[in-house]
């Protein structure tokens, strides 16, 4: 199991997905602050990394209150959520991740439980929505390993995978559970620019689990599907509106147009919790705007002229129609996804 994050003592452990694939190194989150600036700065990054990393966050803020009283421990949570929920706007799993955790604290701060039992109860949340992201990756997973195909190639965009969760892995869960049952797969994973997620990430991990995987150009994708190399895509998602729209990472849009001109399967792979059945459709879903030296630098070394005009949207949005089936540990759903979403949202 790849440790993307883990809960210890001392404080929240990141793997320091900056300096993939050369280093593994850790980082040490010891309060919420440090949480927020991990968050921000990428060390750990993914939706369902982050909504735990948020839990995590809130509850190690929580943790290390001094404060003595409930209203002045209500004033520090507010502040400890409102900087955590600061960080990044676009994964839905982050708010989801600290609004559980507050959650709780409200309930436990309402009924005036001792702060002592109010620390260790939030501590225990944070670290079963650790455990809960691992199963039900693996549920997603296991939903999902039969619409690949037995043999053949499958495409993936950035990487939605355990360095993007907590272990397992959403797009690449999937991909995991098909060859755990014996599935000849191979993965090209586009290398996706700028931040090079694919290149990077999902080539590493895939590796390491013995996973056949070779880097592709993110504008190489027309050129394979139309060679025939391709036999699925599978994404992850950031937030998937109730519609079926899902932003995910930028140049995602561009596969799932591709896939269909081609014929070509194109799967969304996430958890529940991806799902926000409060936002309508996907151009009411925020997109982060990142650094533009994301784009115009490259290990440090400057590729564009001084003064150009640079464009860094960290995601986009793909419209549900190109969107062949969003696997979810609930199930599979299919469109019209206003009403396959709906009627789990509705059972649940
Ligand atoms: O900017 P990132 O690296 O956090 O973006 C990650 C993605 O877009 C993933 O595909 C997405 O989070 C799905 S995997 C949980």
């Amino acid at each position: 199991m790849i440790p993307t994050l883990e809960w210890t003592p001392a404080g929240v452990s990141f793997l320091d997905q900056t300096q993939l694939p050369h280093e593994e190194t850790y980082v040490l989150a010891t309060d919420y602050k440090e949480v927020a600036t991990v968050i921000r700065d990428m060390i750990t990054r993914g939706a369902m990394a982050i909504g735990v990393s948020g839990a995590m966050g809130v509850a190690i803020g929580i943790q290390n209150s001094t404060a003595t009283t409930i209203p002045e421990l209500n004033a520090e949570v507010a502040e400890i959520c409102d900087h955590l929920a600061a960080t990044r706007p676009t994964a839905v799993n982050l708010f989801w991740g600290i609004d559980r955790v507050r959650a709780l604290y409200d309930k436990l701060a309402a009924a005036n439980t001792p702060i002592p039992e109010i620390k260790k109860a939030v501590v225990a949340l944070s670290q079963e929505m650790y455990d809960e992201d691992i199963a039900n990756c693996k549920q997603l997973g296991a939903n999902g390993a039969d619409l690949l195909p037995q043999e053949g190639t499958i495409l993936t965009h950035c990487n939605a995978g355990a360095l993007a969760a907590c272990g397992y892995g959403s797009a690449l869960g999937v991909i995991r559970a098909a060859v755990e049952q014996g599935h000849k797969l191979n993965v090209i994973a586009d290398e996706t620019r700028p931040y090079l997620q694919g290149a990077r990430l999902t080539a590493w991990e895939l590796m390491k689990d013995n996973i056949p995987t070779t880097v592709s150009c993110d504008n190489m994708a027309a050129y394979l599907m139309g060679k025939g190399r391709i036999q699925a895509c599978i994404v992850g998602a950031d937030r998937i509106a109730a519609n079926g729209d899902t932003a995910n990472k930028i140049g995602t849009y561009g596969v799932a147009i591709l896939a269909k001109e081609f014929g070509i399967p194109f799967y969304v792979a996430a958890p529940w919790a991806t799902i926000d059945i409060n936002t309508a459709h996907g151009g009411l879903i925020p997109i982060e705007q990142r650094n533009p030296r994301e784009v115009t630098h490259s290990n440090g070394i400057q590729m564009t002229p001084d003064g150009v005009g640079i464009e860094n949207p960290a995601f986009d949005v793909t419209p549900a129609k190109y969107i062949t089936a969003i696997i979810t540990e609930r199930g599979i759903l299919r469109a019209p996804f206003t009403e396959s979403i709906a009627a789990i949202a509705s059972a649940t």
